[in-house]
C-alpha cells in the first residue's frame, strides 16, 4: 500500500517551494539544469540570460572553474570539522582575507549559512554586548519599515515587509521601526542616491526619546534596500543615522547580504557610502552561492566586550554545527580569489554608468512610474493593476522568462542585479528584453 502512494521521482508535489506561488508554479514549471557563467540552461535546452545573480548571490557569475574546484578539492580533504572548541584552518583564512577586504574597523568574524542567520546573530551580538559591559537594559531593536533582514523571528521582527510578518503572531517584543525612505512624487527617477529624505534619519531621535537610549541596542538597516524593491539611502541618510546612534551609544548594524561583495562596486556598501557601522551582517557574495554560508563582521570593541573571565569558559553561547564548515569556507576562498583576480568590483564601479544609461532609457516604456539604480542594481516600478497588485509584475516575471531573461519581482517592482561579469551587449539584451515585454503587457 505505502509503496503505491510513493510520488514518482519527478513529481512535484512533495517539495514546498520556498517565496513561491506554488500552485501555479507546479502547473507550469520553470526548470533550471545548468548554469555557465551569465546564463541558465532550462529543462527545455533554452539558455536565459540571468539578470538577478541567482538570487543577489552568484556576483562571479555561474559555474566557474576556481570555485568549483576548489569545492571539490575540500570536499575531498576534510569534509566537514567542527568549530565548537575545535579548528580548521581554512576557516581562519577565509576570515582574515574577508577582514582585509572590510571597511577600517571591522575586526572579527562570526559564521553562520544565511543571510537569516547572520541577522539572528548580529541581533543576539548586539544584546548580549550591552549585557556584556554592564549594561543590560539595552534590549530594544529598532529596524526600518520594508527592511528585509531574512524570515527567522528576529529579522522579521526588525524587518518591515508586512507580508513577511503579518502571518506569524506577535513576533520579538521591543522592536521598533524607523520610516521607510521611498518618497514617491518627490525621488522619481533618480540616478542613485536621492536628494530628499535625510531628515527621515532623524525619527531615529524621536524614537530614542520615546523609549530611553539607555534601552536601546542596536539599529540595523540595508544600506541599500533591495528586496523591498531597491530603495536608496537619501544623501546623507546614513551618515546622519551613524551620528544618532554614536551619540546614544546604540549599535549600528548594515545589513549587507545583498550590497556585499562588490554589487556597489565596492567590497561592501559601507566603504561605498563612506560610513562605518559596528556590525555588518553577510552571506549570499561571499560564496558566490555556491555552498550556503554567512558571516557577521564586528569591530574589535564589540568583539573585546565578550572576552572576559576566566579562560577555559565559552564566551558566547551562540554558533551553528556547520559555522565555518570547510567546504563553504574553501569555496569562499576561492570567490574571494576570483573577485580579485578579475577585478570584478571594479569592473562593477566601471560598468554601473552603462548600466544607469540602460536602465533609465526605460523611462516612458508602458507601465513604468518610477526607475531607481546604484552599481549594478536596478529597479523598475510599473503602476500596478487596480485592485490586483503584483500582478502585471509577475507577468513580466513570465514573459521576461519566456523571451530568455531571469528578472525579479517584488510586488510591482522589478529589480535586476545581474552577475558582475555581464557585459554591455548582455546589458543592452537584458534591458532590450524587458523594453518589449513590457510594451506588451496589458
Ligand atoms: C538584506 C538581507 N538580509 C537577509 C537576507 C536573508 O538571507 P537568506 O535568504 O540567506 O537567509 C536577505 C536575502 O535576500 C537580504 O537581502
Amino acid at each position: 500500500m505505502a509503496l503505491d502512494r510513493k510520488p514518482a521521482p519527478n513529481d512535484l508535489n512533495a517539495f514546498w517551494m520556498p517565496f513561491t506561488s506554488n500552485r501555479q508554479f507546479k502547473k507550469a514549471p520553470r526548470m533550471l539544469v545548468g548554469a555557465k557563467d551569465m546564463h541558465y540552461t532550462t529543462a527545455d535546452g533554452r539558455q536565459i540570460l540571468d539578470g538577478t545573480a541567482g538570487l543577489w548571490c552568484c556576483n562571479a557569475g555561474h559555474c566557474r572553474p576556481k570555485i568549483t574546484e576548489a569545492v571539490q578539492r575540500q570536499v575531498a580533504e576534510l569534509d566537514y570539522a567542527p568549530a565548537f572548541q575545535m579548528g580548521h584552518p581554512i576557516a581562519f583564512e577565509l576570515a582574515n582575507r574577508l577582514i582585509d577586504i572590510a571597511p577600517e574597523g571591522m575586526a572579527h568574524v562570526f559564521y553562520t549559512n544565511s543571510g537569516s542567520e547572520s541577522v539572528e546573530t548580529a541581533l543576539k551580538l548586539a544584546i548580549a554586548y550591552h549585557r556584556a559591559k554592564g549594561d543590560g537594559a539595552r534590549t530594544r531593536l529598532i529596524g526600518r519599515e520594508r527592511g528585509y533582514h531574512g524570515v527567522n523571528f528576529g529579522g522579521i521582527s526588525v524587518g518591515g515587509i508586512v507580508s513577511n510578518r503579518k502571518a506569524f503572531g506577535t513576533l520579538l517584543a521591543g522592536v521598533d521601526h524607523l520610516p521607510h525612505t521611498h518618497l514617491p512624487g518627490q525621488n522619481d527617477f533618480t540616478r542613485g542616491q536621492p536628494e530628499h529624505g535625510a531628515n527621515l534619519a532623524d525619527e531615529l531621535e524621536r524614537i530614542v526619546a520615546l523609549h530611553g537610549a539607555e534601552t536601546i541596542a542596536a539599529v540595523i538597516v540595508e544600506p541599500m534596500a533591495g528586496s523591498t524593491g531597491v530603495l536608496l539611502p537619501p544623501k546623507g541618510y546614513l551618515e546622519r543615522l551613524r551620528a544618532i546612534t554614536r551619540k546614544h551609544g546604540i549599535l549600528l548594524i548594515f545589513d549587507e547580504v545583498i550590497t556585499g561583495f562588490g554589487r556597489l562596486g565596492s567590497a561592501f556598501a559601507a566603504q561605498h557610502f563612506g560610513v562605518v557601522p559596528d556590525m555588518i551582517t553577510t552571506a549570499k557574495g561571499l560564496t558566490n552561492g555556491v555552498i550556503p554560508m554567512g558571516a557577521v563582521m564586528t569591530t574589535a570593541e564589540v568583539h573585546d566586550a565578550f572576552m572576559q573571565g576566566p579562560e577555559h569558559m565559552i564566551e558566547l553561547f551562540h554558533g551553528y554545527t556547520y559555522s565555518g564548515n570547510p567546504v563553504a569556507a574553501a569555496a569562499g576562498i576561492a570567490t574571494l580569489d576570483t573577485y580579485r583576480e578579475e577585478g570584478l568590483f571594479e569592473r562593477a564601479h566601471a560598468l554601473a554608468p552603462y548600466w544607469e544609461d540602460a536602465l533609465h532609457a526605460l523611462k516612458g516604456t508602458r507601465h513604468v512610474i518610477d526607475i531607481r539604480n546604484m552599481g549594478l542594481i536596478g529597479a523598475v516600478e510599473l503602476e500596478p493593476i487596480p485592485g490586483e497588485p503584483t500582478k502585471r509584475a509577475f507577468s513580466a516575471f513570465l514573459k521576461a522568462y519566456e523571451k530568455g531573461i531571469l528578472i525579479r519581482t517584488t510586488g510591482d517592482i522589478i529589480a535586476m542585479s545581474p552577475p558582475l561579469i555581464i557585459d554591455k551587449p548582455q546589458i543592452d539584451q537584458l534591458v532590450g528584453t524587458l523594453r518589449e515585454v513590457l510594451e506588451a503587457l496589458d
